[in-house]
């Protein structure tokens, strides 16, 4: 715990935690106490406390106290390592074409809508406010290829509180929507007009992340501009790698002098320890190594890859080959924006996977927990900020009631806290997630509503 004289307490909430830790994806923590400072970062986490000598030493009201009930706890803020907000429009629709028929059908006509911003204006605030709402507290999100839209979803991010990194989408090939592309040039210099942009404004949670749309949408040249921008800058950089086979085939014929579909990347300057690939279905061990050796990170999107029948991400070999992962809703390939699904969905898919073959180790409950919250921060390389309860890191937090009138769960007695957050991580829903906090900012309820 640290003692700094500089900041002041401003908020101090007494029950039960849970949250993962790099040696437990599952540590609860009762009858204790955890401060913010007026920073919005955790001062103190004390277990069992005295509360008038740590109220004195520490310098906050007694009477001030959060306290938590029986059927509450505080958990840490999720994180969706992948959500296209552009997408959000149509989410729970459109679900019946491969991948690769989806974008140019579905998705690239809706992006090219983006053009406008007051479309981008009225979506953007629904996605990041019903994000919010359920609990994603960090998105790491894809927008469109416009530069002014894109700047927008970061104002929106920051309006709202939310925690973000926002990619400006960059292609320049294969489309089959003609006016939905950009030329190399405009989108390097849209690319680097973005970042100056969006750093200019200094939001002190949202980031420019470099999003080469996946290598089948760009030339190698623009891959390699894009890797140059990152690397100079030392910027997030955010793409999908091997989520559908007849995807995989045509890189391979597009990019003949790479060895594998993680080779276009690689060769590209485009793994480094920020970068985060979504789905990673199809990639062989070989390649998993090239991912560990690289610090890069996979975003693990269950709703997606089923879906759309996009293919079967084998967590358990991912975490073997130590790989940083996180969970994404990848709405709208995914139906649900929200993590609470993509846990479940990820479980699922664990559990396909022991049908197939008995031997295989399941995903437990609580590794699916640690992937929404510790994991995620990992993969978006942002782990000393956020992802657990740890003194110094900003307090990102959902404050989780498991008995809200009406609400979706029922409790039954002797249920101790483990079952009280297995059951909300199955059965619960936004109605359940009371407050949201970012950096110690209350920001659900909604300040204007
Ligand atoms: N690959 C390239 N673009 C996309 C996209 O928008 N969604 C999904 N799921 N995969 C992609
Ligand atoms: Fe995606």
């Amino acid at each position: 715990s640290r003692n700094d004289a500089t900041t002041r307490i401003a908020q101090v909430f007494s029950g039960t935690f849970a949250h993962s830790t790099p040696n437990a994806a599952l540590e609860i923590l009762e009858n204790c106490m955890l401060g913010v400072d007026d920073e919005g970062k955790i001062a103190f986490i004390e277990k069992d406390p005295d509360v008038d000598s740590l109220s004195k030493i520490r310098g906050f009201d007694a009477s001030e106290i959060i306290k938590l009930d029986k059927y509450e706890f505080l958990m840490p803020g999720m994180v969706d390592t992948h959500i296209h907000a552009s997408q959000y429009s149509y989410t729970g629709t459109a679900l019946d074409l491969p991948l690769l028929e989806w974008l140019n059908t579905y998705t690239f006509p809706v992006e090219a809508q983006y053009k406008d911003l007051d479309f981008a204006n009225n979506i953007y605030t629904k996605v990041v406010r019903r994000t919010l709402k359920n609990g994603t507290t960090t998105a790491c999100y894809f927008a469109t290829i416009h530069t002014d839209a894109s700047l927008l979803l970061g104002e929106l991010a920051d309006k709202f509180g939310q925690r973000a990194l926002v990619g400006k989408v960059c292609m320049d090939c294969n489309s089959a929507v003609p006016h939905y592309k950009e030329s190399p040039d405009e989108c390097k210099a849209e690319t680097d007009r973005f970042i100056i942009e969006l750093l200019k404004k200094e939001y002190s949670h949202v980031k420019p992340v470099v999003t080469p749309r996946f290598a089948p949408s760009c030339s190698a040249s623009l891959l390699s501009e894009l890797g140059e921008i990152a690397n100079n800058n030392n910027l997030h950089i955010q793409s999908h790698i091997s989520e559908n086979k007849q995807e995989v085939d045509i890189v391979k014929k597009l990019f003949q002098d790479c060895k594998s579909y993680t080779d276009v990347y690689l060769k590209h300057n485009l793994l480094t320890n920020k970068t985060v690939m979504a789905h990673g279905c199809y990639l062989t061990d070989e390649e998993l190594k090239i991912f560990h050796e690289r610090g890069s990170a996979i975003s693990h999107c269950p709703n997606s890859n089923i879906s759309i029948c996009s293919g079967i991400l084998n967590v358990r070999n991912v975490l073997n080959h130590k790989v940083k992962l996180g969970l994404g809703t990848d709405v709208a390939g995914g139906y649900s924006p929200s993590i609470l699904d993509a846990i479940r969905r990820a479980l699922d898919t664990s559990k396909v996977l022991t049908i197939q073959d008995p031997d295989h180790q399941t995903l437990t409950f609580e590794e699916a927990f640690r992937l929404a919250t510790l994991g995620g921060s990992e993969a978006l390389s942002l782990d000393d900020q956020i992802g657990n309860f740890v003194v110094g890191k900003d307090f990102d937090a959902l404050r989780v009631n498991v008995c809200v009138p009406g609400g979706p769960i029922d409790l039954f007695p002797g249920e101790g806290p483990k079952v009280i957050l297995e059951k909300f991580l199955n059965l619960g829903d936004d109605r359940n997630i009371t407050e949201v906090y970012v950096a110690g900012r209350r920001v659900v309820p909604f300040w204007n509503t």
